[in-house]
C-alpha cells in the first residue's frame, strides 16, 4: 500500500500507517527524534510537556502487552491524557462498527487514535474517515504491517550496528502471516541494508516473496552464514487457516534457534524477536536470555521510538486546518475493505419490525 494519505503536503508526517511510501530521510528523521527521547527514561522527571492537552486513544481490537503499554507510556511521557479503550466492554460487543465507534470518540474531541485490529487496512481506514486533525497510528493491522515495531527494531540496530550499508539481517520463521516481517523488509531496504534474507519453509513463506526485496532460504544453517542481525518470528498460529508444519518440535528441530545454529552467523551477531517469544518452538531460552540477545532492549527503545512517532505526527496534525474532512465514501475493494463493517451503504430496503425471540418492548 503506497500511501501519502500519511504525509502532508510539506511531505511530513501525519498518519503512521505503513513504512512503504516513506523515504530514507523520513526513516531517519524518525531514528533521529527517538535519540533525543532515549536517554528521558533514566530521568527522575520522565516527562516533556510537548502533547500537553492532547487526548489520545489507544484503540486495541487485538491483543498486547508491549506495543500497547509502550505507546501508553510514551503518551504519557509526552504529558499527553491517554484512554485506553476496554473493547471487550465497549459497544463493540454490542455491533457497533468501527466507523461508529470512531465517530462517537471523535466527537469527544480526541487527537489521536493507536489503532491495532485483526483486518489489514483497518488504521488506514480510520485516517481516511478521520478528521484532518487527528493522527492515526498503526499498532498492526491483520497481516499488513506494524511499523512501529519495524521502527524500533532499526532503532535498535542502529545503536549496535550503525551502518546499514554493511548488514546482512536474517528473518526466520513465519513470514507468511507476519506484518512485522512486511514491515522490516521495507525499513531495512529503505535505509540500504546489504541483504534481507528470509528464511523458512515454502508454506511459511508468501508468493513471490522475492518482489519484496529479499533473499530467499529454506534452510536455516545455509541460510545463517555471514548473517549480523537474526530477528526470530513467532508461528502466528491465530492467523493459519490450515496446517501448514508437522508439528512444533519439528519445526524447532528444522528452525529453532539455539545456541549451537547461532554460531553459524557472525560471531557478533545479534538476536531479535518482536515478542511474544515462544520458548522452544522457534528460539532456545539459552539464546533468548543469552548474551547476544536484544530482545529486552527492542522493547526498551518501543518507548523513545513511540514518543518520536507521536510527537512528530500530532506537530503535522495540529497545523492542519481544522474542520476539513477527508472527503469519504467508503473504500469499496482490497485491502481498505474492513469486512465486517456495517456502517456502509442505504437503508436495507424492507423493515424489520419484528424481532425474533424478543418479547418485550423496545
Ligand atoms: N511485538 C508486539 O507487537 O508485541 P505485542 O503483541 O505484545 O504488542
Amino acid at each position: 500500500m503506497t500511501d501519502n494519505l500519511q504525509l502532508n503536503a510539506e511531505g511530513k508526517l501525519k498518519h503512521f500507517l505503513t513504512i512503504e511510501g516513506l523515504d530514507k530521510t523520513l526513516l531517519t528523521e524518525i531514528l533521529d527524534t527517538a535519540e533525543s527521547f532515549a536517554g528521558m527514561s533514566e530521568h527522575q522527571v520522565k516527562k516533556v510537556p510537548l502533547l500537553r492537552g492532547k487526548t489520545i486513544v489507544n484503540l486495541f481490537f487485538e491483543n498486547s502487552t508491549r506495543t500497547r503499554t509502550t505507546f501508553e507510556l510514551a503518551a504519557t511521557r509526552l504529558s499527553a491524557d491517554v484512554i485506553n479503550m476496554n473493547i471487550a466492554t465497549s459497544a463493540t460487543s454490542k455491533g457497533e462498527s468501527l466507523l461508529d465507534t470512531i465517530r462517537n470518540l471523535e466527537s469527544m474531541f480526541v487527537d489521536m487514535f493507536v489503532v491495532r485490529h485483526a483486518l489489514s487496512g483497518a488504521a488506514h481506514f480510520i485516517a481516511q474517515q478521520t478528521a484532518p486533525h487527528i493522527s492515526v497510528i498503526n499498532a498492526g493491522d491483520g497481516q499488513h504491517a506494524h511499523p512501529t515495531q519495524a521502527m524500533l527494531d532499526m532503532f535498535t540496530i542502529r545503536q549496535l550496528k550503525p551502518d546499514f550499508s554493511n548488514l546482512r539481517v536474517a528473518i526466520i520463521g513465519d513470514i507468511l502471516h507476519s506484518r512485522v516481517a512486511r514491515s522490516e523488509i521495507q525499513a531495512l531496504n529503505t535505509l540500504g541494508a546489504a541483504e534481507v534474507r528470509v528464511i523458512a519453509s515454502k508454506t511459511l513463506l508468501p508468493a513471490h516473496v522475492e518482489s519484496l526485496g529479499v533473499t530467499v532460504s529454506h534452510n536455516l544453517t545455509e541460510g545463517l552464514k555471514d548473517i549480523d542481525v537474526v530477528m526470530m518470528l513467532r508461528l502466528q498460529k491465530e492467523r493459519m487457516t490450515s496446517a501448514l508444519l508437522p508439528s512444533e518440535s519439528e519445526y524447532f528441530k528444522c528452525f529453532g534457534l539455539t545456541e549451537e545454529k547461532l554460531k553459524i552467523a557472525k560471531p557478533d551477531a545479534i538476536v531479535m524477536h518482536p515478542g511474544p517469544i515462544n520458548r522452544g518452538v522457534e528460539i532456545d531460552s539459552k539464546v533468548a536470555d543469552g548474551p547476544q540477545s536484544v530482545i529486552l532492549k527492542q522493547v526498551s527503545n518501543g518507548i523513545a521510538v513511540r514518543m518520536a512517532i507521536m510527537a512528530m505526527a500530532m506537530q503535522t496534525a495540529t497545523h492542519t486546518v481544522h474542520g476539513d474532512r477527508h472527503a469519504g465514501s467508503l473504500p469499496t475493494s482490497g485491502i481498505h475493505t474492513i469486512p465486517g463493517d456495517r456502517h456502509a451503504g442505504s437503508l436495507p430496503a424492507c423493515d424489520i419490525h419484528t424481532i425474533p425471540g424478543d418479547k418485550g418492548a423496545v
